[in-house]
């Protein structure tokens, strides 16, 4: 059965310059629960009391404790089949970025390499005061809060919470790239969030095919020059193939 949209394939030779953009919808498979999906994150916790400067300065142990849990989480997920034939399709083609929400960092480990981050990453954590880096944390009894070793400020994972902005080099190549792309893609992403739900115009006023892989209608849809209604390792490889066949 045919999975990729004619338009598209009809327009396959001339695409040199891709984007992927990604959402948790890509990782919905290896485990990872989306955010605003039936069994999504956001149904379970309040954004506002965990996602935010706000409630990390009123209750940091509450906040570093639900991070812990999905950092937990993601001891035991692997990337997809999806992941994985994104990280196969930068080789493939002339040039691609992608672009993922996500903060799993499950596209690193599918070996994809010319990424942007634009939420940030789970992995990491950064003093809340200095601004000190690492990926090690130091150790901390459950419930506590590690210190920072050189300024003793709190540690708060790397991501981007809710009211604060983007990393400005982060957001900068991703528009940059989507502007002068030949395809855009979107896969897995519900597109509320902004600043990261507006690179799709960007792409699309600039002439690129944008195509949407999701099981589910999105708020992006209608936009889209082609859907693919699937789910994400049912919808990416043939992206793979085609491109791959087309050589
Ligand atoms: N394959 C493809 N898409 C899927 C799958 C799947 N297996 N399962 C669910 N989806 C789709 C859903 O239909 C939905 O459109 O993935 C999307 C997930 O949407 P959200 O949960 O809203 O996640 P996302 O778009 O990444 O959220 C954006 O919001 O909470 C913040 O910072 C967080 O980066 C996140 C941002």
């Amino acid at each position: 059965m045919k999975t990729l949209p004619d338009s598209l394939l009809e327009r396959l030779p001339q695409i040199r310059s891709v984007c992927v953009m990604t959402g948790a919808g890509i990782s919905a498979e290896s485990g990872v629960p989306t955010f605003r999906g039936a069994e999504g994150l956001w149904k379970k916790f309040r954004p506002e009391e965990l996602a935010s400067i706000d409630a990390f300065l009123a209750n940091p142990e509450i906040v570093w404790e639900w991070y812990s849990y999905r950092r937990t989480l993601l001891e035991s997920v692997e990337p997809n089949a999806a992941h994985r034939a994104l990280a196969r399709l930068e080789a493939v083609v002339e040039s691609m970025l992608l672009i993922t929400q996500n903060v799993d960092g499950l596209h690193a480990l599918a070996g994809s390499k010319n990424m942007v981050e634009l939420h940030g990453n789970i992995r990491r954590s950064h003093c809340h005061a200095c601004g000190n880096s690492v990926t090690e944390l130091p150790r901390s009894e459950k419930g506590v809060v590690p210190v920072c070793e050189i300024c003793g400020g709190l540690y708060r994972p790397s991501v981007v919470w809710f009211g604060e902005i983007l990393p400005m080099e982060a957001f900068g190549r991703a528009e940059r790239a989507a502007k002068v792309c030949d395809l855009f893609v979107l896969v897995g992403t519900s597109g509320v969030v902004y600043p990261a739900a507006s690179i799709p115009f960007s792409a699309k006023s600039g002439g690129a095919y944008v195509l949407e892989i999701n099981p589910e209608e999105t708020e992006l849809s209608r936009y889209a020059d082609g859907i693919v209604r699937a789910l994400a390792t049912v919808g990416v490889p043939p992206l793979l193939e085609a491109f791959t066949q087309r050589g």
